[in-house]
């Protein structure tokens, strides 16, 4: 089975599961660079109202073709109850290409329904999901067992 990850992440966060993710299930890995700037305060206040439009932005080119895998991991932080629009914007660009897919996501604390919920409907029914917190994901503390089977 051949499998891709491709996540968005702000502050390395969901990077790290992203890693994680592919290190475990042997997948090859893709990260969306958007061209807007997201980071620092500015960047803080822009994600949250980009976030709150559903706001489709411009990325970096990627390195692989969803289309080519049979599952596709997808991965973003949660931003004001909502998928990082940076993940919204990588699906539209790919809309039809992927066969299965399955999202993970991490939060502060909170976030995980209403993100899994947009991105079914902007993408479609996933295998499965997995939401943890920026904490667990710190420490370590999470199983991917189920996840990734
Ligand atoms: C603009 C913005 C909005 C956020 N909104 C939420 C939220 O609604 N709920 C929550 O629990 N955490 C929220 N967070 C925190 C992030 O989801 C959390 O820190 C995440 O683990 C960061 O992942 P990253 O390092 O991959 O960017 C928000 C962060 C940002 C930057």
């Amino acid at each position: 089975m051949k499998s891709l990850v491709v996540y968005y992440s702000r502050t390395n966060i969901t990077k790290k599961l992203a890693e994680d993710i592919a290190a475990k299930t042997g997948s090859d890995i893709d990260e969306i660079i958007p061209k807007v700037n997201y980071q620092g305060k500015i960047g803080y206040a822009r994600g949250g109202k980009d976030a709150m439009q559903e706001k489709i932005i411009e990325f970096e080119d990627m390195k692989f073709n969803p289309q080519d895998y049979d599952v596709v991991y997808l991965g973003a932080p949660v931003w004001v109850s909502k998928a990082a629009n940076p993940l919204l914007s990588y699906i539209k660009q790919n809309e039809g290409k992927f066969n299965e897919v399955k999202f993970f996501m991490t939060a502060g604390s909170s976030g995980f329904e209403s993100s899994f919920k947009q991105l079914e409907k902007y993408c479609k029914k996933p295998l499965k999901t997995i939401g943890l917190t920026t904490k667990e994901v710190k420490k370590g503390e999470y199983d991917l067992t189920s996840f990734i089977q």
